[in-house]
């Protein structure tokens, strides 16, 4: 089977995850169920529980859980992007080739949706628990959701949120530490949450999270830089998104701050560090590495 064949049927199989844990649309909060699974359905690239799972098989079986938490990072990742585009945020009305959640149900309707999501993100991972037998899968399900807490939280996504908006100031001084700090944090953090969460419940061992956790940064800096390149250089039509989005609110980026060639080059270093990362380990995941490696050309 080519990688693109493999990709797509691996994808299908998380589509088939995500929707078997989201909620169905009923009873009096149905509305507000409608529009998380108007955000979640539309799709998108579903990285992270491909990460996710992808990671885990180079350490081994990772149990029951795994189908929870892939979800649930997802749903927590729909939820910043729901929260991201409202107009006090980035303002933006296209989404994964469809209008913004806000834009169909209004902006407050989308606010709950919104943390309607986070919050069944951590439903979803608790019922993980469900599935522990040994004192030592309790353990592994218990790191996991520490983990995602962590990393979707202020010491993760909601501190690069919040150091990405403050930065779009007039008054804001932006260094490339403080760029370097809202990429680590507002994209990079899920996706650590993503490898080391599928590697823990595989029980890999401290020094190889550690290991996917510098391995994933990488990954997210160079996924953030692509996608602040594909803000100037792309179109809606192929991105499912405005193009612009960063220049009509003032942001300053790896390519204002270091040009479209520069940009370019830093995505590709970062890239081949994580996939060498992931070349160390005893086992290799030959389609993970092909994953990382074509993330560097991607277009969307
Ligand atoms: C968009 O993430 C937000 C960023 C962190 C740049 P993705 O590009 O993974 O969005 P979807 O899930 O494919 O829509
Ligand atoms: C957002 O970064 C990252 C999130 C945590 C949602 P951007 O604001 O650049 O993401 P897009 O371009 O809207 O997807
Ligand atoms: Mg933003
Ligand atoms: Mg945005
Ligand atoms: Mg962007």
């Amino acid at each position: 089977m080519n990688f693109d064949e493999e990709l797509r049927k691996k994808i299908g199989e998380v589509e088939q995850t995500i929707a078997y844990w989201l909620p169905k649309p009923e009873g009096f909060q149905s509305r507000v169920l409608e529009a998380m699974e108007y955000a979640v359905s539309a799709g998108g690239k579903r990285l992270r529980p491909l990460l996710m799972k992808e990671t885990a098989a180079l350490f081994g079986e990772a149990g029951g859980s795994l189908s929870c938490f892939m979800a649930a990072i997802e749903f927590i990742h729909t939820y910043s992007l729901i929260h991201d585009d409202l107009p006090a945020l980035d303002n933006d009305d296209y989404r994964r080739g469809r209008k913004t959640t806000h834009v169909v149900y209004g902006e407050d309707i989308a606010v709950i949706a919104g943390d309607g999501l986070l919050n069944y993100a951590f439903e979803t991972a608790l019922r993980g628990f469900g599935y522990a037998v040994t004192i030592d899968d309790y353990q592994r399900i218990q790191c996991a959701m520490n983990i995602l807490g962590r990393k979707a939280g202020v010491y993760g996504m909601i501190g690069g949120q919040c150091a990405d908006l403050l930065a779009e100031k007039p008054e804001a001084e932006v260094t490339k530490e403080t760029l370097l700090f809202i990429h680590e944090n507002k994209t990079a953090a899920l996706m650590q949450a993503a490898m080391t969460i599928g590697a823990v419940l595989a029980g890999a061992d401290e020094e190889a999270v550690s290991k996917l956790e510098k391995c994933a940064g990488n990954i997210g800096v160079a996924f953030q830089i692509q996608d602040d390149i594909l803000d100037v250089t792309s179109s809606t039509e192929v991105l499912g998104k405005p193009v612009g989005s960063d220049a009509k609110n003032h942001k300053l980026t790896y390519v204002t701050m270091h040009g479209l060639e520069e940009s370019g080059r830093q995505v590709e270093e970062l890239s081949r560090e994580a996939v060498a990362i992931l070349q160390s380990f005893d086992k290799r995941n030959l389609f993970l590495e092909k994953l990382v490696e074509q993330l560097i050309y991607r277009e969307k």
